[in-house]
């Protein structure tokens, strides 16, 4: 595990987008795991403005998403489809064929998460698979249960994570109950994890996140078992993390920029 230490969201999208471009460069073709919310917006920013410079090229990259409301269709403001159109595809050149996200529309959970699942396997494994983290300690929309739920699967999203979502809503909008998310194995599977954490309100889940015991009641935990594990996060998420000074985690803090 390695933890860049950084002052404030602005830098925290600036090193987590040097650290995506990075990956493009080395390997033009990779498969890059995306996740949405408020958090990879700066990062999604800084990417389109390198590639307008000429310094980001996408032509041959492959994206997988990590999840999508169920029953709401791509061009509806709400989706990630939407999202991710308006934050990233729509601004650079990656060839949509390469864009992969849960059809929310499929009905049949069985069948889009075989679906979703097959295509996780066809794109040959994840280069580097980018998340946020759920105030519960979501990711992805693996939200806490009794096990980890290993492919792609249709999950009741918690109380707190549909009010944490009501904010991107209109007042007379419905709010999804339920979305597809890939499975913790998928996610595991990438070759490279970069977890990014913003404000203080996440502070405790990535304490705990990060130096508690790994259990499917906070599913982050899990990612203290991979191998390329990279988080950028700034000063006010590891507040927690510096007031307690768990000796592990104190020695990959890196002070960044
Ligand atoms: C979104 C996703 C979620 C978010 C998480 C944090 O694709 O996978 O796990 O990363 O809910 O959301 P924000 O960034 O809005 O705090």
């Amino acid at each position: 595990m390695k933890i860049y230490q950084v002052k404030d969201y602005k830098e925290m999208s600036r090193k987590a987008a040097n650290i995506i471009s990075a990956q493009i460069i080395i390997k033009p073709n990779c498969v890059l795991g995306l996740a949405t919310g408020s958090t990879p917006i700066g990062v999604y920013q800084q990417l389109v403005e390198w590639y307008q410079k000429g310094d980001l090229d996408f032509a041959e990259v492959k994206t997988i998403n990590l999840d999508e409301y169920k029953g709401v269709a791509p061009d509806n403001k709400q989706s990630y489809h939407y999202f991710m159109n308006k934050n990233l595809f729509e601004k650079v050149n990656i060839n949509p064929i390469n864009i992969n996200i849960p059809n929310g529309l499929e009905e049949d959970s069985s069948v889009e998460c075989a679906r979703y699942n097959k295509i996780i396997n066809n794109l040959g494994g994840i280069d580097m698979q980018l998340l946020g983290l759920g105030h519960n300690g979501h990711i992805g929309f693996n939200e806490p249960e009794g096990v980890f739920e290993i492919g792609t699967h249709c999950v009741a999203l918690t109380q707190s994570t549909i009010e944490a979502n009501s904010r991107l809503f209109e007042k007379d909008e419905i709010i999804p109950n339920y979305a597809y998310t890939m499975g913790i194995k998928s996610i595991l599977q990438a070759k490279k994890i970069l977890l990014l954490v913003s404000g203080e309100d996440k502070a405790e889940i990535l304490m705990e996140s990060l130096n508690g015991p790994v259990t499917p009641s906070v599913p982050a935990s899990i990612l203290q078992l991979h191998n390329d594990l990279t988080i950028v996060a700034d000063e006010a998420a590891l507040s927690v993390i510096k007031l307690r000074k768990p000796a592990s985690i104190v020695m990959e803090l890196e002070e960044s920029c």
